[in-house]
């Protein structure tokens, strides 16, 4: 009979969830567990797959270049490059109380700011999870919920009186979805993105749908700018960082804004806007090499992502990055070794089968395991799949995680690249507003970025630095709001 050990302990996540590990690690003659040397072999096989080399990055930011370009140049592009109609900085002097409601890809948000100017601000918030059910039933069905979320959140927040009859407070939405605009507070959702696919909100004017639901509900908020939480990082980080020029969000999706001179998008020249003013662009990079596929290192793992998903073709880079597919891509990499044979042999597998049951979070818990032991992965797989490890495994599970998220931080970092280069931002250097789960969580994401932009650019990719931005969806919202009530106060753009 073999001997085994036991062990018992407890693992906090970063999510606040104890994890309870109750641990039997039978020897490996009990199960039919694959050899340390299979593992190093298997493992090679992947590194190859996921590892980016600096000239494959390069030619990948060169055509990442053309694509930003075209989506200036022409409307309806597959990176459509969405002019937002922010014009312009933050002078850190707007001030006043603001409502953000934010649409995320995983919950919504619902706050009210308050601007002091000098770059500061209050904000009291709420937060909803939304259910997968919520994401696929009738779009305004959505917008209603949104609206009665927010009542709710005006009536037990605001003090009474805040609102005074028949007086409407101004509202950000940050709506983190492609819409096309041609003014601020209108927008048509070009695709739905992230796994929603709410029916009857593609194609129409979002602003309009959640207005109808604010006066159902009979909600005291008037929609005065619809924003993406790209637009709004950038426009916050620079309230209270003026060196930030780029924001990226690494969440659910990924994206990124910038600002452009409006001379510089051709596609917007008929509106006589002045061409020395700025405007923010919503780049909605995450489709940067959809349906044609040429220029990413697509696996077959994501490849599999990409047919399976509702959206099959569509957002080709978001689909290597961001943290909705990291822990898939790694779990599907898992499939494969218990079909061919080599993980988990007689045991019961089919816990780790389930699509997508593998979170990205698990992804930078494996990575960060401190213990000699890998604990945190034994408790991982005994918790969640009832599945048996051996330290070989484990290693290999943890270097695995390791390929996975550095090249979605390389691409990221190419992505960044890009648009520095086209902005001729690299000898002066600039700051770049990132935030989202993958990068405020996963352990070593923005040195990852950082070594990439290094990789491209040599020594001067150092002068590109990200840092944790300021919270866009909500307190840029109210920036934003606050910017377009001076803009139209002193008439200008009055019809964007
Ligand atoms: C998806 C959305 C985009 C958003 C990003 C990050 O890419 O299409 O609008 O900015 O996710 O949330």
């Amino acid at each position: 009979m073999p001997s085994s050990r036991r062990g018992s302990g407890s693992v906090t996540l970063p999510t606040g969830q104890v994890l309870a590990i109750h641990t039997r690690t039978q020897d490996e003659e009990d199960l039919p567990h694959a050899t340390k040397k299979t593992m190093a072999d298997h493992l090679r096989k992947y590194e190859s797959l996921f590892t980016l080399t600096p000239q494959r990055m390069r030619m990948i930011v060169e055509a990442f270049k053309d694509t930003l370009e075209a989506g200036l140049e022409k409307p309806k592009q597959t990176v459509p490059m969405i002019p937002t109609f922010v014009f312009g900085w933050p002078t850190g002097k707007e001030t006043g109380d603001f409502l953000a409601v934010d649409l995320g890809g995983t919950n919504l948000r619902v706050c009210l700011v308050t601007l002091q100017g000098d770059g500061k601000f209050e904000i009291t918030q709420s937060k909803y999870r939304l259910t997968e059910e919520q994401k696929q039933e009738d779009g305004q069905k959505l917008f209603d919920f949104c609206a009665e979320c927010l009542k709710t959140f005006i009536t037990t927040n605001l003090e009474e009186g805040t609102v005074k009859e028949g007086e409407l407070l101004p509202l950000g939405f940050t709506f983190s979805y492609p819409c096309e605009q041609d003014k601020i507070d209108h927008g048509r959702l070009i695709r739905w993105t992230k796994g929603f696919g709410a029916p009857n909100t593609e194609g129409h004017d979002v602003a309009d749908m959640f207005r109808a639901s604010l006066k159902k509900h009979n909600v005291p908020a008037e929609l005065t700018a619809l924003i993406n939480d790209t637009t709004g990082t950038l426009i916050a980080s620079a309230y209270v960082n003026p060196a930030t020029k780029i924001a990226v969000i690494f969440g659910t999706g990924c994206n990124a804004a910038y600002m452009e001179r409006v001379g510089d998008i051709p596609k917007i020249k008929n509106l006589g806007i002045d061409d020395q003013a700025d405007m923010a662009i919503n780049c909605e990079w995450g489709a940067f090499d959809s349906f044609e596929h040429e220029h990413l290192p697509r696996t077959k793992y994501d490849q599999i992502i990409d047919e399976k998903s509702n959206k099959p073709g569509e957002q080709a880079f978001e689909k290597l990055i961001s943290g909705r597919y990291l822990g898939e891509i790694l779990r599907l990499v898992i499939c494969e070794l218990i079909d061919e044979g080599v993980l988990f042999l007689g045991q019961e597998t089919y816990k780790i089968e389930i699509p997508y049951a593998l979170d990205t979070a698990f992804l930078s818990l494996m990575e960060s395991d401190p213990t000699e032991e890998l604990l945190m992965i034994i408790g991982i797989f005994t918790h969640f799949f009832a599945l048996e490890t051996t330290l070989a495994e484990r290693q290999f599970f943890r270097a695995l995680a390791k390929h996975v998220g550095r090249r979605a931080a390389r691409l990221s970092a190419c992505g960044i690249a890009a648009i520095v280069s086209k902005m001729g931002y690299l000898e002066e250097g600039c700051a770049v507003g990132a935030d989202g789960s993958l990068y405020n969580k996963y352990p070593g994401f923005a040195d990852r970025v950082h070594e990439g932009l290094q990789d491209i650019f040599g020594d001067k990719g150092r002068n590109i630095v990200t840092y944790h931005a300021e919270d866009g969806s909500g307190v840029g919202s109210a920036i934003i709001a606050g910017m377009t009530k001076i803009r139209k106060e002193k008439g200008l753009y009055l019809n964007c």
